[in-house]
C-alpha cells in the first residue's frame, strides 16, 4: 500500500490519464507529488531520465505518458509511435528498476490485444494471433512495455505491474480534428456543426461496430486500486464491460452537444473491426467495478471541452 506521503512520480500528468491520476490521488489525500512536464523532461532522453531518478528517488511511478493519437495519426507515423514510446517506457521502467523504485503501474492500451481475437478479450488473448495493422507500431511498442514489467519481476523480483484499458474520454481529451480518438472527434464535430448550423453531419462507415468506452476518472480510481492492491506478472484489463454500437455513441453525443441536424453514415469509409470488448472479470473479481455511464461522462466531458477553449484547439 502507498503511504499518504509517499513519493509518488506521475508521469504524463499533463495528459488525460495523467491528470485524472492526479486528480484521484489528490482526492485519496496523496500529498507528495514530483511532476515533470513534456518540456521540463523529455522521456526520451535516457541521461536526463537516469538523472532524474537518481536525484528524485520516487517511491512509486504512474507511466501514463506516451505518444498518443487516434487512426490517422497511428498509421501515418508508424516509425515515430515506435520509437518515441519504446524509448520513453524502457527509459522510465529501466531507471526505476535501477534506483529502486518500490512498485510501477505501466499504462497500455486494449490495442495490444490481436485483431480478430475472442470477444469479450482476455488478457490471456496477448500475443496469440497478428495484429491490427494501423497500430502495430504502437502496440509493439506497448506490449514491450508489459513483457518488460513482468520479465524484471521475473528476473529480479520487482513489482511492476500494468493495465490496459479500452477506449477513453473525459476531462483533458484531446481534440484535435484528425488525430484525436472516436469520442473528443465527436464532440468537437457535433459541436462545429450546432455553432455553423449545418444541416448534416457525416460520419464515418455505417455506425454498426460496436465499441466501448470508459471515463477517465473511473479508470484513474482503478489505476490507484491496482497500485494498492494488485501485484501479478499478467495485465489487468480496464473497462466498462458495456458496448454500444458507433451510431448509438453519435447520437448520444448530437443529444449532448444539442446538434439537432441529420447524421449521414459515409459507407464509403471503412467501419473497422466490427466489434471490440474488454472482458472485464479480472479487476470485478479484485473488488473493482466502473460506476460512471456514458450519458453522465459525456456530459461532463462536453462541460470541459466548453470550459478548456486552449484544449479544444490543441
Ligand atoms: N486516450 C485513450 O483513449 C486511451 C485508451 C487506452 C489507453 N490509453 C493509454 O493511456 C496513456 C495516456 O494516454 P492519454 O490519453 O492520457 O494521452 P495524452 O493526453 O496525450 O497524454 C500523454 C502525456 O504524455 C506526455 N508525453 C508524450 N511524450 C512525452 C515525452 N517524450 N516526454 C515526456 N512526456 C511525454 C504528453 O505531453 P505532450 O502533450 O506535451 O506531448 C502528455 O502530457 C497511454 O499509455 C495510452 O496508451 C489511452
Amino acid at each position: 500500500m502507498m503511504e499518504k506521503d509517499s513519493k509518488i512520480y506521475v508521469a504524463g500528468h499533463k495528459g488525460m490519464v495523467g491528470s485524472a491520476i492526479l486528480r484521484e490521488l489528490k482526492k485519496q489525500g496523496y500529498e507528495n507529488f514530483i511532476l515533470m512536464t513534456h518540456s521540463e523532461l523529455d522521456l526520451i532522453d535516457q541521461r536526463a531520465v537516469e538523472d532524474f531518478f537518481e536525484s528524485e528517488r520516487p517511491d512509486y511511478v504512474f507511466l501514463a505518458a506516451a505518444k498518443v493519437g487516434g487512426i490517422i495519426a497511428n498509421s501515418e507515423a508508424l516509425a515515430d509511435f515506435m520509437y518515441d514510446n519504446m524509448m520513453l517506457e524502457m527509459n522510465v521502467i529501466h531507471s526505476a528498476f535501477k534506483t529502486g523504485v518500490k512498485k510501477l503501474e505501466f499504462l497500455g492500451s486494449s490495442c495490444i490485444y490481436p485483431r480478430i481475437a475472442p470477444q469479450p478479450m482476455k488478457e490471456s488473448c496477448l500475443l496469440t494471433s497478428e495484429l491490427e495493422k494501423t497500430n502495430e507500431a504502437y502496440a509493439l511498442a506497448k506490449i514491450s512495455g508489459l513483457k518488460y514489467c513482468e520479465f524484471l519481476n521475473r528476473q529480479y523480483g520487482t513489482d511492476y505491474i500494468s493495465v490496459m484499458p479500452t477506449n477513453l474520454y473525459g476531462p483533458n481529451d484531446n481534440y484535435h480534428p484528425t488525430h484525436s480518438h472516436v469520442v473528443p472527434a465527436l464532440i468537437r464535430k457535433f459541436h462545429e456543426a450546432k455553432v455553423a448550423g449545418a444541416p448534416e453531419v457525416v460520419c464515418w462507415g455505417d455506425g454498426s461496430p460496436l465499441r466501448e468506452f470508459m471515463f477517465v476518472d473511473d479508470l484513474a480510481e482503478l489505476c490507484v486500486f491496482l497500485m494498492n492492491n494488485y501485484s501479478g506478472n499478467e495485465t489487468v484489463n480496464a473497462g466498462t464491460g458495456k458496448e454500444v454500437t458507433i451510431k448509438e455513441l453519435s447520437e448520444l453525443v448530437a443529444k449532448t452537444v444539442g446538434y439537432e441536424g441529420k447524421i449521414v453514415w459515409d459507407t464509403t469509409k471503412p467501419n473497422g473491426t466490427p466489434r471490440k470488448l474488454l472482458d472485464v472479470s479480472k479487476a470485478e473479481a479484485l473488488g473493482w467495478k466502473y460506476h460512471t455511464e456514458l450519458e453522465e461522462g459525456l456530459k461532463i466531458s462536453y462541460d470541459d471541452f466548453l470550459n478548456n477553449p486552449m484544449r479544444a484547439e490543441r
